[in-house]
Parts: C-alpha cells; sequence; structure tokens
C-alpha cells in the first residue's frame, strides 16, 4: 500500500502560508513553489540508495557514500509542475527532465492528454512525478499511468496541496506509487478546486489571470 508522507517541517508550513494568501504576486509565489519543491525533495529523496565508495582525503584513505546509480527523473505534470522543477534540481542537478501535459476539462473535471515526452530511458530511473495540485487525482493518476506504460516501475509522487479526494484516488489507482505531500487540506468545493486551497496553481505561477 502506498505510503502518504505528510510534511511537518516548519519551513514548509510557512512557504504554504504564503502561498495561500490572496495577495501574494507571481514573483514571489513562484519563487516560493520552487523552494517547497527543494524541501520536499529533501524529504522524498530520504530512501535513496548509498554505495560506500573508497576514496582519498588530502590526509588518508577513507570510506564515502556515493548515491547508487544516480538514476533519477523528474516528470512536471504541466503546466503547473514546471514551477517545482528548478527546486528538484537545485537537489538532484543531474537528473532528467521529462514532461506530461494533461489539463483538466473544466466541465466533466478529466484529464486531457495533450504532451509526452520522456527520458529514453525512463524506464531504468526512478522517477518523481511533480505537481503542485492533487485535487480530484484525475491528472496524477493519468500521467502516472502514462509512464507504467513506458515501463517506469518505480515511481513517486510529489505535490504541495493535496485534497483527501485525490490521496483516496492515487492510493486506489497506483497502491505502489508513495505521495509526499506538503499539505492535506481539507476538501473540493463544487468546481473541483481545493478548500482551502491557493486556488489554480498553474495561473498563480505563470500570472495568466
Ligand atoms: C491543475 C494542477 C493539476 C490538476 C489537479 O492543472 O496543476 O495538474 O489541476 O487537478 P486533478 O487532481 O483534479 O486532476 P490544470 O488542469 O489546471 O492545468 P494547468 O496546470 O495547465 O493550468
Ligand atoms: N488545480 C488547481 O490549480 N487548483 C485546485 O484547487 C485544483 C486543481
Amino acid at each position: 500500500m502506498a505510503n502518504v508522507i505528510i510534511m511537518d517541517h516548519p519551513l514548509i508550513q510557512h512557504k504554504i502560508g504564503l502561498i495561500r494568501r490572496r495577495e501574494t504576486g507571481t514573483k514571489d509565489f513562484r519563487q516560493a513553489i520552487s523552494e517547497i519543491a527543494m524541501l520536499i525533495c529533501y524529504e522524498a529523496t530520504r530512501g535513496l540508495k548509498l554505495d560506500d565508495v573508497e576514496i582519498e582525503t588530502p590526509i588518508c584513505r577513507t570510506t564515502v557514500k556515493e548515491l547508487r546509480g544516480k538514476k533519477l527523473a523528474v516528470v512536471p505534470i504541466l503546466r503547473a509542475g514546471l514551477g517545482m522543477v528548478d527546486g528538484m534540481l537545485t537537489l538532484i542537478p543531474t537528473a532528467k527532465v521529462g514532461h506530461i501535459g494533461l489539463y483538466r476539462d473544466p466541465d466533466t473535471l478529466k484529464p486531457v492528454e495533450y504532451y509526452c515526452k520522456l527520458p529514453a530511458d525512463c524506464a531504468e530511473r526512478e522517477v518523481f512525478v511533480v505537481d503542485p495540485m492533487l485535487a480530484t487525482g484525475g491528472s496524477s493518476v493519468a500521467a502516472i499511468r502514462m509512464l507504467k506504460e513506458k515501463g517506469c516501475r518505480n515511481i513517486r509522487f510529489m505535490c504541495i496541496i493535496a485534497a483527501p479526494e485525490g490521496v483516496e484516488e492515487m492510493k486506489r489507482e497506483h497502491p505502489d506509487v508513495d505521495i509526499y505531500v506538503g499539505a492535506l487540506d481539507e476538501r473540493l468545493n463544487e468546481h473541483g478546486y481545493i478548500v482551502p486551497g491557493l486556488g489554480d496553481a498553474g495561473d498563480r505561477i505563470f500570472g495568466t489571470k
């Protein structure tokens, strides 16, 4: 069964408070999203495997730790997921980046696919799917299904704000995928928006409204 890891770090909680505020403008919103992504990335990479490697310091030989394989990929769900990529790459700069384009039909709330470009060897990589919002779960469930169809087996999902409905949908559809959540909110409203949430993440990152 999927683990759902909800962040309790004070820096994450504080920065989520900033992005929830109606008056936070595009520049500060974008910056906070990137910083929160970096902090969640720190938690989500905690389980990565390490190897012992022998090296020489200026003083003597010793054994140090090195990430095993280093084969990671970050896959943002467009558009809003793009806001999390910089923060992820700050901590894991050698990761490859794939893109999955999905938008939510405003009437049916079902995801509509419009783009998919992944690293050629994505099936061999540990994949971190990123999207600030997990609402009904339709978009993340569909994105992860697309990755599994390409052979990916080792997948984690990271979001900044989640609704309980989306978390349940993800657990039902992808019980093998651990979910890292910045904050778990109360519910969805009648338009499929997270309450209290932060509004439309894509519009706030890109200043399109
Ligand atoms: C938002 C968000 C998620 C999706 C979450 O994207 O970034 O991808 O909604 O909702 P769900 O869990 O109900 O699927 P949106 O469809 O608004 O597209 P955009 O990022 O291009 O604005
Ligand atoms: N997508 C968003 O950007 N915000 C929500 O609250 C729900 C879906």
